[in-house]
């Protein structure tokens, strides 16, 4: 795509390969193919780790059923607007997200200071992949430790061990971290997404089916049903009101939002397609998959007797114990470790992404500069990371605070960026949508029956502001 003005320069390469088939249709930036295009790219965006190894993980410690229940409702009346909101200004504003939100601001005579979403949407990007990026390397570095058939018929003990040997070495955590931000680095410098986006049409369902597998071979273990009734089954003596701000954060950090990244996306999708229906298929598909990671998880952790709040592992104790056990455990294994880094590949380039269009776009730098400069910026970042894992594991920087006593780096970048930044760019997505846009451009860009649109209308200008809030003051007292 020639580069013609900074603008399509540093737009371009988003999203480039799904563009290039269309440019007859709109020339200078470009359209999605279709909304299938769309939904693959969001979709690759938003499954990733969240689903498979965090949703899994943060479900245990916070006790299952309310915290699976509270997470949905987060999803259903604060995800799934708010996913609507980043789209549908996406596509008013046609720019990348920070140029989006000055450009309808202005064009709505108000102020351009909601370029400060955007900003802080980018910072949240990078936080979130210096420790994303070492869990990939976790998932990396399982592709091998199944493949080598060393888990066929170990005991929980000792995949527990493998595990606790990962993450005492730091020289070798650094290696996969290195890695997995490589790959990552890899297609954001090339610019080309159209071989990964035209692969997640294959692969997402591949990680689908695997999932299921597990889910069959975790209902031969005997413990399903107790699985099925901690998850869904809500307890309420259970639920704390930080399990409801992980829930709210939990919601933003899996369906990729309050970043701005659905909003870069939307600035590609074309103006016949209806906004609600595509986030309604990508935040199903996001859920699901989630819901699949945790029926399959869950029995094997009831079967062996292991830790439902064993933390950041506990896929990594689980699964290896299915793939150990059941038929061809070794063959599907290395292919779902496959499909997961894969899905964190995707993710993580989403991560990237913002911040490499905006040095471009703010700091004149070309694409390669600025992505060797945040990669390797952020590369850096995640050494704490790793070390936080073994080196530096008693060290809680911000202890003295009682709500983060005993928080490592690697848990401030977590809770931080998903439990705080995250859900505070999407009250200000809310913010900007429900107060600010015109109604009229709103109405347009939606398409929805009266009543569709107030209901959407009321949730963020009301439910969303109002849910976050409270969830936060609450944590806060
Ligand atoms: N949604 C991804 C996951 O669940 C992570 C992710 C990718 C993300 N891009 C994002 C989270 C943007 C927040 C914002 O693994």
């Amino acid at each position: 795509m020639s580069v013609t003005s900074s603008d399509s320069a540093s737009h371009s390469g988003a999203l480039e390969g799904s563009s290039a088939a269309l440019e007859g249709s709109n020339a200078k930036r470009g359209l999605w193919s279709s909304r299938l295009a769309f939904i693959l790219a969001a979709t690759g965006s938003a499954v990733g780790l969240g689903n498979i190894w965090k949703f899994p993980y943060v479900t245990g410690e916070n006790g299952g059923g309310a915290f699976v229940l509270v997470y949905l409702l987060c999803i259903a009346i604060v995800g799934i607007p708010i996913m609507m909101a980043e789209v549908m200004i996406g596509r008013r504003g046609g720019y990348s997200p920070v140029k989006s939100l000055s450009q309808i601001a202005e064009r709505d005579r108000l102020k351009p200071a909601w370029k400060l979403v955007g900003a802080v949407g980018i910072l949240a990007g990078f936080l979130i992949l210096s420790f994303y990026s070492v869990i990939g390397g976790w998932a990396i570095s399982y592709v091998g430790t199944t493949a080598s058939g060393q888990l066929s018929g170990q005991s929980a003990d000792a995949v527990g061990a493998i595990f606790s040997g990962l993450l005492s070495d730091p020289t070798t955590l650094l290696a996969w971290h290195t890695l997995f931000m490589a790959l990552v680095m890899v297609v954001v410098v090339r610019g080309v997404r159209s071989g990964l986006e035209r692969a997640v049409s294959i692969l997402m369902p591949a990680l689908f089916v695997l999932l299921l597998i597990v889910v069959g071979y975790a209902m031969t273990t005997g413990h399903f049903g107790q699985a099925a009734a901690f998850l869904f089954q809500p307890d309420f003596s259970k639920l704390t009101t930080s399990g409801i701000l992980v829930a709210l954060g939990h919601a933003f950090f899996t369906l990729s939002l309050g970043m701005a990244v659905m909003m870069a996306y939307g600035s590609y999708l074309p103006k016949n397609i209806s906004i609600a229906k595509t986030s309604i298929t990508v935040s199903v598909i996001d859920t699901g998959v989630a819901l699949l990671a945790g029926l399959a998880i869950f029995p094997i952790v009831f079967a062996n007797g292991l830790e439902p709040g064993a933390g950041p592992g506990l896929i990594f104790q689980t699964l290896p114990l299915a793939f150990g056990q059941m038929p061809m455990g070794s063959f599907f294994g290395t292919l779902f470790f496959v499909l997961l880094v894969f899905a964190a590949w995707t993710s993580g380039i989403s991560l990237l992404e913002p911040i490499v269009e905006w040095l471009e776009e703010r700091k004149g730098m070309n694409r390669t500069v600025s992505t060797l400069g945040a990669g390797i910026v952020c590369w850096a970042l995640g050494i704490a990371s790793i070390l936080s894992l073994n080196l530096w594991a008693d060290f809680a920087p911000l202890g003295f605070v009682p709500m983060l006593e005993g928080k490592t780096i690697f848990d401030l970048l977590d809770f931080f960026t998903a439990n705080i930044m995250l859900p505070l760019g999407g009250l200000l997505v809310a913010l900007f949508a429900g107060w600010v846009m015109s109604r009229q451009a709103m109405e347009k860009e939606l398409a929805l029956s009266p009543g569709m649109f107030n209901l959407w209308l009321i949730t963020v200008r009301f439910v969303t502001p109002v849910a976050v809030a409270v969830v936060f003051i609450y944590n806060l007292m």
